[in-house]
């Protein structure tokens, strides 16, 4: 080392610990001298009693090495002048030099304080002419700014990142809602809420099916909507049903169908898909088939007596008559798939609760699945929500109960509805690799549920929408009292009873018949299906990606100019299923939806459907 200059030595230090701070000069020289006497670095042993470090060379150096770096640590300081660090300590102590970090400070330019005295003036003044000033200001506490003039940057640091991470959501919600190139045409969304408030969805303005109708109208036969935060492509021509319904590997149900319903009904059919849903379908779909739902004819014609005794009187004026067809769909699904008189009325508490169940699920259906876990504190703290929910499981627990006491008395009978399918299924240890292995105790609960809201779902419009039809059309009635006469089914006055309905008789009524299949056609019961592609595909030319959904507006196929030759499509004419369009598309009526997906019920829907309007029209 010796012979070369300071300014080499310390370049070589660089070099070889590129991030240490170079040492003082006076630690250099003296650790060089000490090797040229020694040929060490490490100190020779001492004799006698240690001196002390508070040297007044100590003292210098320490000094010394503080005045070249006022930042450097305590430690780095010892490690360079080769002192303990309590003896830097206790020699910084001496020489008054004190150890501090370093804090930001709000710099004040020249003219602040004008400025600052200006401002408090100005406040004061304001306070003066108007007391209550200081209530309507929006006062923040991002950073606090003390009158020491010290800043909280820790504060400041969180409202930046907050600020950032605001910015870069928003940046995401703006590229997702706008149009990109080669998008179906469209009205442009709002963030979040998509279509729903601009199509007046929202805000009751407009009814779905005629929404729909209006964009088919504006943007043709392929269009987008976006239902909430979701983009959906509409498609309305039966050739696209046809491709959508038919490829039943790419297009499953969608959740958005019934979206969050998996909060009320985690293993519902309707949210299954796969070999869960064959396994629940295996033991459902059997007991809604015609053949079985005939057998409850009797049954049917009750509820509809009860339904007409007590509300169809001649001059009887209806306030509310969508909840007496709802208490007569739900006396039919109760006696039918349950075998049990649910006593429905006006008031009945099962009613009351479909209804909170119903108006609570219709609120939480439109929300993004980024609010669902609000949904469910929402829920869990809902009492009239979780009253519904107690009673639903209490009656389900009770149904299963009944059946189970029933079937051990009766051994080996084939089930004979819906509740003794289910609990002839039960085995708590059935999976989807079996799919005969049958359904698990949660299981059957939650298809109980299912088919006490779904069977309550679209029945009671359907009767409504019969009863407007026909009041709006006299000449609709008569033909077909006409044709109950024809066949010997009309109440006249001299018969003593109403003439019995058999299952023969009533296929035989072609004309009533046309009747409920334009009711079925024309009155928008449920507007729309929709469909999720689980793999990329195209539908004429549109490209589909995975996860994306597909809208099908049920009502636009049913009223299409296009399918319907017989009169204008969007009037009530039965007459046209005896005429032109007798020998309709399959496709261009799909009120139960279609494909693998379609309506379970439709067939018992169709039964009571015409059992109940036969038996309003021979009465
Ligand atoms: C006039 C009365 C009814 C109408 C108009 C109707 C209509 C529909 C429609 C359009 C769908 C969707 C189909 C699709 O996505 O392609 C559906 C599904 C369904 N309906 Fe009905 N329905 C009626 C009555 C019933 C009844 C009485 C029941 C109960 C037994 C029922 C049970 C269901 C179920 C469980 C589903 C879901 C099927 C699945 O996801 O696989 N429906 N219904």
């Amino acid at each position: 080392m010796s012979g070369k200059t300071l300014k080499t030595v310390n370049e070589a230090f660089q070099d070889e610990y590129p991030d240490d701070e170079i040492s003082a000069r006076q630690t250099i020289y003296r650790l060089a001298t000490k090797f040229d006497e020694t040929g060490s670095m490490e100190d020779a042993p001492r004799s006698g009693r240690p001196t002390s470090i508070t040297t007044e060379e100590n003292m210098e150096l320490v000094s010394e090495s503080y005045t070249l770096n006022p930042q450097k640590s305590q430690r780095r300081a010892a490690h360079d002048l080769d002192i303990s660090r309590s003896s830097v300590r206790r020699i910084m102590k001496e020489l008054n030099l004190k150890p501090y970090k370093p804090r930001l400070l709000q710099a004040l330019n020249e003219d602040d304080p004008d400025r600052r005295l200006e401002f408090s003036q100005w406040v004061l003044d304001s306070i003066r002419e108007d007391p209550i000033i200081l209530d309507r200001i929006l006062w923040t506490d991002e950073a606090i700014f003390q009158t020491n003039g010290r800043t909280n940057r820790h504060k400041g640091v969180v409202a930046t990142l907050f600020v950032i991470v605001i910015t870069l959501i928003y940046i995401y919600l703006k590229r997702a809602y706008s149009p990109s190139p080669g998008d179906l045409p469209g009205v442009k969304p709002h963030i979040f809420f998509g279509n729903l408030i601009n199509s007046g969805i929202w805000t009751g303005e407009s009814a779905f099916h005629q929404v729909l109708l209006d964009y088919q109208h504006h943007f043709g036969d392929k269009f987008q909507y976006w239902l909430g935060s979701h983009r959906c492509l509409v498609f309305c021509r039966i050739e696209h049903a046809q491709t959508i319904f038919a490829d039943r590997r790419t297009f499953e149900n969608s959740p958005l169908n019934h979206s969050n319903f998996d909060l009320f009904c985690p293993n519902s059919l309707v949210l299954l898909t796969g070999a869960k849903w064959k396994r629940h379908m295996r033991i459902l779909l059997p007991m809604l088939k015609l053949a079985k739902i005939i057998g409850h004819l009797e049954t049917i014609v009750q509820c509809a007596d009860r339904f007409i005794d007590q509300n169809l009187h001649p001059g009887q004026i209806h306030r509310d008559l969508l909840s007496c067809c709802e208490s007569l769909t739900m006396n039919v699904i109760g006696f039918v798939a349950f075998g049990c008189d649910f006593d429905i009325h006006a008031n009945s508490q099962i009613k009351k609760a479909v209804h909170d169940f119903e108006s609570y699920a219709m609120w939480l259906l439109p929300l993004p699945w980024i609010f669902r876990w609000l949904g469910k504190i929402y829920l869990k703290y809902n009492w009239k929500y979780q009253r519904a929910s107690r009673l639903f499981h209490g009656l389900a627990q009770k149904l299963v109960e009944e059946e189970q006491n029933k079937q051990s008395e009766m051994e080996n009978e084939p089930p004979k509805n819906l509740i003794a399918a289910l609990v002839s299924s039960l085995n708590e240890e059935a999976n989807d690799e079996q799919v005969s292995s049958g359904l698990t105790s949660a299981e059957i609960f939650d298809e109980i549920l299912t088919m006490i809201l779904f069977g309550y779902e679209g029945m009671p419009p359907a009767l409504l929408w019969f009863i407007f039809f026909s009041s709006k059309n006299p000449q609709v009635q008569q033909k077909m009292k006409e044709e109950l006469r024809e066949h010997h089914l009309l109440m006249t006055n001299n018969l003593k009873c109403v003439p019995p309905l058999t299952a023969n008789n009533l296929s035989s009524l072609t004309y009533c018949e046309c009747v409920i299949k334009e009711v079925l056609r024309l009155a928008p019961v449920i507007e729309y299906t929709i469909r999720i592609a689980t793999c990329d595909t195209i539908v004429d030319d549109v490209k589909i990606h995975r996860g994306q959904n597909v809208f099908i507006p049920l009502h636009n196929i049913n009223t299409d100019a296009r399918y319907w030759h017989h009169a204008d499509p969007h009037q009530f004419v039965p007459e046209r299923f005896l005429a032109e369009d007798k020998n309709h598309h399959p496709l261009a009526m799909i009120p139960f939806g279609g494909g693998h997906r379609a309506c379970v019920g439709e067939k018992l829907a169709w039964f009571q459907l015409k059992t109940i309007i036969v038996r309003m029209m021979q009465r």
